[in-house]
């Protein structure tokens, strides 16, 4: 669905059929693409699209940390780097990152973190750089859930993948994983990211209009659909080793010249 500038929100975020101006239920996802793996020159990296958001997430790390004064003696750090490309959105974003930018970096980095095992890599950084090619909502949601797979791929130790999904309400109805015209014409978003290996809320922001029995309600919504995302990307990891242990090794491949003699 192309994106719309201000002046054409549509009325209503609902058609006459009672589904989503996209043509989703209320609790469905958009289509969800993921590959790891995609970048040569990073120590891991990953893809998503998800809807129209299209993002790469690239890993370095462990490694010295530039500038030297940042560095921790007692611990790594994580340093996130999320960027919208100019041409990502309908109105060209000016190049040099922005408030929002730097906001976001910081938001999945203090999201991601926990599942990391810092402490054991004094006086070093994990680096995490996010490109947004494609924008239409959610993008910070998608970053984290790509960015943890990136790491994932780097064969970082981590505790768990981590996960996130927005949550909203259009038109007085609560929806999860909102599109761009959704998230500006609706009238509550709440993005929500859990860590898997202790189901706790990494990442919890609220923009809108809503009570506390919504909330729940949005809560619930949201886990369910985390809990779909989790699986694509343990099934991208899983696929991935998998293609791996089809790959003939060098004993094998020794084996079979030897038997050919
Ligand atoms: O992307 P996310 O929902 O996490 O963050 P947002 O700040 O709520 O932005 C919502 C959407 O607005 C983005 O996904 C983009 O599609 C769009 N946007 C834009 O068109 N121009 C910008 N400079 C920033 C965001």
């Amino acid at each position: 669905m192309p994106l719309i500038i201000k002046d054409e929100y549509p009325e209503k975020l609902f058609r006459k059929d009672g589904k989503r101006l996209d043509g989703r239920e209320r609790n469905e996802l958009r289509p969800i693409k993921m590959e790891v793996g995609v970048i040569k020159n990073a120590d891991g990296s990953a893809y998503l699209e998800w809807g129209n958001n299209k993002i790469y997430a690239a890993v370095y790390g462990p490694r010295e940390v530039h500038p030297h004064h940042l560095a921790k003696p007692d611990r790594g750090i994580l340093r996130v780097f999320y960027r919208m490309a100019t041409y990502s959105v309908f109105d060209r974003k000016r190049p040099a990152p922005g408030r929002r930018e730097k906001e976001i970096s910081m938001i999945i980095s203090d999201c991601i973190e926990p599942v990391l095992f810092l402490e054991l890599y004094p006086g070093t950084s994990f680096e995490v750089f996010i490109e947004v090619m494609d924008a239409d909502g959610g993008t910070r949601c998608a970053s984290v859930t790509v960015a943890a797979l990136a790491l994932a791929d780097a064969g970082i130790p981590m505790k768990s993948l981590v996960t996130a999904v927005a949550v909203g309400k259009i038109d007085k109805e609560i929806v999860v994983d909102l599109s761009g015209i959704e998230d500006k014409a609706g009238e509550a978003d709440l993005p929500y990211a859990i860590t898997w290996f202790n189901e706790e809320i990494s990442l919890l922001q609220f923009d809108g209009d809503m009570d506390l029995d919504e909330l729940n309600k949005f809560l619930d919504l949201a886990k369910n659909a985390l809990t779909s995302i989790y699986q694509i990307q343990l099934e991208t990891l899983k696929s991935k080793f998998l293609k791996l242990s089809e790959e003939p090794s060098i004993e094998k491949e020794e084996a079979l010249i030897e038997g050919e003699k």
